[in-house]
Formats: structure tokens, sequence, C-alpha cells
């Protein structure tokens, strides 16, 4: 056999290894829209008990999830889908911060529903609250010849690393709902109006305390998260003056009451006080830092209380919390996110109200700036946010507050979630 022969006969042996390997492995490997498919059982599995839970029992899935699910997707990622052809040209990959909150399977569920009409092929792998899978996931993504990169950084900052990557492989990064920081490698901001998000939670309280003296304990979420700053600035525009002129006294944070009198706080200031009352967006977190605060707190520091709950899950876990000390008379607790379980505890008066951020727009919009960015375009701004190094593009959506009175028109009317995933509704 010639030198030259004997090379393509191993070339052919080499390839024909290969294309076995797909054949294998191909059913959840390839970059086309199956493995989005493929992620779509398991989620819709950990959807369900995440829902439908309680703040206690949703941290079991999210349990169960870690070691399986998570390693699975940064670690199956690099042999096969590495060598996947062609398909990889027009993929967008997505990365979604963790499955342990029903918010993201939210995101997760309204990106599937988009996939049959997004005409590229799309991937969904979760960080699982670690940024160094949310790096391996976006490097995968890369391998696999992402061209779009859709991110909700876990630590906007230290998402910095990967999305650099990204930019260096030539793939445009959109950040989604979660800012990343400290980096010019963003391309987009997809993201709702989250000072407004902030000022619906604290206008709520406002409007419902008369007098003065009402006990006020404020929360707030992970300090890696810009938007726990943005949710808190909004909150802080519209409770200030009403703590300032005595309407509200804040029970749990001394820093916020050695600032109580200051109208607009630096990052640096509200960072001490996210400090001091942040959840670190954990259902578990939340639920110890609420009986902390209670067992801290006297009597008379109870009664009727007002809560600034973060969001949706945390709110859960605080309100259980607030509901089962006998000092309490009532309360009334902030939200967000019109989570399937909140929106339940809201019918059931257990949780005060949620802010809908309307996941199918923000998946859309995300899409079609994705698409946008494939065909060479730029993707429509109406502001900018500055991410420390940049002004970031970005159009932000609307936001709607959702009560026990509004609950059926901006819920169910709205075709949000269906009527039947709730008991009590009237
Ligand atoms: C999102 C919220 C979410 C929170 C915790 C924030 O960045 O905007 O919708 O509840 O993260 O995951």
């Amino acid at each position: 056999m010639s030198q030259k022969l004997f090379r393509l006969t191993l070339l052919f042996v080499v390839l024909a290894m290969l294309m076995a390997m797909f054949g294998a492995c191909g059913g959840s490997k390839t970059t086309t829209e199956a493995p989005a498919a493929t992620e779509a059982p398991a989620a819709t599995e950990a959807a369900a008990p995440a829902e439908a839970a309680t703040p206690a029992e949703e941290a079991t899935p999210a349990e169960e999830a870690t070691p399986a699910e998570e390693a699975t997707p940064a670690e199956e990622a690099t042999p096969a889908e590495a060598a996947a052809p062609a398909e990889g040209d027009n993929l967008v990959g997505i990365v979604l911060p963790t499955r342990d909150e029903p918010r993201w399977l939210q995101d997760q569920a309204r990106f599937e529903e988009l996939l049959g009409t997004a005409g590229v092929p799309v991937q969904i792998l979760f960080s699982q609250g670690d940024s160094a899978i949310e790096r391996t996931n976006v490097e995968s993504l890369i391998t696999q010849g992402a061209k779009v990169i859709i991110l909700t950084p876990q630590d906007g900052t230290a998402a910095a690393a990967a999305a650099q990557l990204a930019r260096d492989a030539g793939a445009k990064v959109i950040s989604y709902d979660r800012l990343i920081l400290d980096t010019d490698a963003v391309d987009y901001y997809v993201t709702f109006d989250s000072v407004a998000v902030g000022e619906a939670q604290g206008q709520f309280l406002a409007d419902r305390a008369e007098g003065e003296g009402n006990p006020l304990y404020l929360y707030a979420g992970a300090a890696t998260d810009n938007n726990a700053f943005l949710f808190f600035q909004g909150a802080w525009n519209v409770l200030q003056p009403k703590i300032a002129d005595g309407t509200f006294v804040i029970k749990n944070s001394s820093e916020a009451v050695a600032l109580q009198d200051k109208a607009e706080l630096t990052h640096e200031e509200m960072a001490n006080i996210i400090g001091q009352v942040t959840t670190n967006w954990d259902f578990n977190t939340a639920k110890s830092l609420a009986e902390a605060n209670l067992t801290a707190a006297t009597a008379e520091d109870k009664g009727d209380v007002f809560i600034l709950a973060p969001n949706d899950g945390t709110a859960r876990s605080i309100a259980d919390v607030f509901a089962a000390d006998a000092d309490v008379s009532s309360y009334l607790v902030t939200g967000q996110d019109a989570e399937i379980a909140s929106v339940q505890y809201i019918i059931d008066g257990k949780q005060s109200m949620t802010v809908l951020k309307d996941t199918r727009v923000l998946a859309a919009d995300a899409i079609a700036a994705a698409t946008t960015f494939l065909d060479g375009g730029t993707p429509e701004e109406t502001t900018t946010y500055n991410n420390g190094v940049i002004d970031v593009p970005a159009k932000p959506s609307e936001v709607v507050t959702v009560t026990k009175d509004n609950v059926k028109e901006a819920i169910i009317d709205s075709g949000y979630w269906p009527a039947s995933d709730f008991t009590g509704l009237e």
C-alpha cells in the first residue's frame, strides 16, 4: 500500500469512527433544536414540583437537580458537540443562572415556546448558581459555533470574562435580565425596568401605611446581581420620604436607619444596607434572616408589619416566618416574578403583591435581538445602561403590579398562567 493510500484509508477509518460516535450520541447532543427540546422534559419535571411547592419544599428539587443535571451541560457539551457540524453556524446559545428558582424555568419555557418560530437553532444551558459552570457553558456554546450568546450572569462582574471569551470568538453577547458588568464585551441588554419594579414594591407598601411608626422590614437580593441594587434603589425612592417623615420605622437594618434621611444613596451606601438584609436570592437564607430578625425584635416592633421582599421566592419564605409569629397581627409583603406559587399565595391572602415581568416579552425580545444580530443588523435601542465600562444599548419592558384585586385580569385573562393552575380564583 502506498503511503498516500495508507493515509487516505486512515482518514476514512477515523471519519467512520467519528460518524459512529455521532450516531450514538446524536439524540441528545446535536446543536440543532434537539438539545433545547432534550432539556425540556428535564425542565418540565423540575418546574412542576418547584412551582407547586411551598418555599420549604422548593429547596428540594434544587438539591436533587444538583449533581446530575448541573454538571451535565458543561461536561457533556464538550466532546460530541464540539465536533458538531454546520448547524452551529446560526446557533444561539442561552445561559440561564439556575434551575432552582421557578423564575428561570419560566424563561426556559418561554424560550422553548419560541423555538418553532425563532428560525434558528437554540440551546439552553443552566449555570446552577456557579460562575465557573457559567463560563464552561459559554465556552461550550462557543466551541459549537454559537454566533450569539444570551447570558443571565450569576455574578455580574465575574461574567465579564465569559463575555470577553464570546467577544473574542466573534459572537455577540446579549445580557438577559441581569447586566454583565465591568466589560465592553456586551452588545445589548434585554431587560425590564428594574427601578420601576422596586418603585412598584415601595409604592404598594407606602399606599397602605397610615399614621406613624409602622414597622418596616427590608430585604434585598444578591449583592452580586446588579438588579438587586436597581430594585432597592426603586423601593428606596418611594419609601425613604415615608421613613424620613416617620410613617415607617425600619426594624432590621442599622445601616438603613443611619441613612434614612438621605434620598439618593450611593452604590456603596446601598451595598452596606444590602449587606445587612440580603437574601442572596436564596429561599432558605431569606427564611433564616427573617427568623433572626423576628427573634431580635420586641413585640412592639411587630404588630401590623410592612415587608419589602425582593422577589416571589424570598417573599413566600419570609411571609411564612412572619405568619408564624404570634406577635405579628398582620403583614403586607411584596414580591416579583408572578411565579405560580406566589400567585396562589396572593389568591390565598398570604402574599400581598407581585410584579409581573412578562417573560414571554423578554424571551421574544432576546430572540429578536439575536436574529437581528445574525442578520447583521442592530437591535432597537430605547435607552442605555452603564455597566461600569460602557453604556449598553437596551430596550427595557414595562412591568405590572399584581394584587388580589387584579390577579384574574393580569395573570389569567392575559394568558400568563392558566386558571387551572390555581384554586380559589373568583
Ligand atoms: C431577576 C428576578 C429574580 C432574581 C432572582 C433577578 O435578577 O430580575 O426576576 O427573581 O434575579 O433570581
